[in-house]
């Protein structure tokens, strides 16, 4: 049986994750590998209730209650999605994980990243991914990407997203070996080169 792998990807919205993911997810294939893919907020079954709520909600919602529902997901994530495929071989793709709850919740909401970083393992259960692609994007061109039609989180300023995109850089400048910052202003064969190169290392 080939050893799974859990790999997640992170960035501002309409930085390339999808697009990325998909690449990645044929070239796995072709090379054998069985892939599941999950994301967060959303994964599915309960996931996709509570990404409803997250995404969609528009009443007032705290800040730590808005922190709790992503860990909540994420907890079900890792304990029902996650880690049953990469036990059986696969190698599963996460859409975001723990550095979007650090980015977000953490640097630009202000949430105490100590804490967070103690939820986070609490969610799930210290389970770590064992690469994770953080796609920089300047926040100029996600809101070009983004455009008009936005969700809750979406609907936050730039001084907000300023904030997200640099705590993504600052979680990697302390986590070098799980977490590779990829210049994503880049074409999207550029970008993927990067990203087959770090995987590749990690499959032998
Ligand atoms: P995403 O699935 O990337 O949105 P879309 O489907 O529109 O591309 O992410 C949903 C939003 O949730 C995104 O703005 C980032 C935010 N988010 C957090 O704030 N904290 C978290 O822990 C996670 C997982 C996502």
């Amino acid at each position: 049986m080939k050893k799974g792998l859990f790999i997640t990807v992170e960035g501002l919205d309409g930085c390339g994750k999808s697009t990325q993911l998909s690449l990645l997810s044929d070239y796995l294939l072709s090379k054998g590998y069985e892939v599941e893919f999950t994301r967060e907020p959303g994964s599915k079954g309960l996931g996709e209730s509570v990404r409803n709520i997250l995404l969609n909600y528009d009443g007032e919602v705290s800040n730590r209650c808005e922190a709790f529902l992503f860990l909540a997901d994420r907890a079900q994530n890792i304990d029902v999605i996650v880690k049953p495929a990469v036990e059986q071989g696969k190698i599963v793709l996460s859409d975001r994980h723990i550095d979007s709850t650090l980015a977000y919740q953490g640097y630009a909401r202000g949430g105490d990243i100590e804490q967070l970083k103690y939820l986070n393992n609490l969610a799930t259960n210290s389970y770590k991914p064992d690469l994770t692609f953080v796609f920089d994007i300047s926040v100029e061109t996600s809101l070009k990407r983004v455009g008009e039609n936005k969700d809750r989180m979406e609907s936050e300023n730039r001084e907000f997203f300023e904030k997200v995109r640099q705590g993504y850089l600052e979680i990697a400048k302390h986590d070098r070996q799980r977490v590779k910052v990829i210049d994503s202003e880049t074409s999207i064969e550029t970008i993927f080169e990067q990203v087959k190169g770090f995987v590749d290392e990690k499959l032998v």
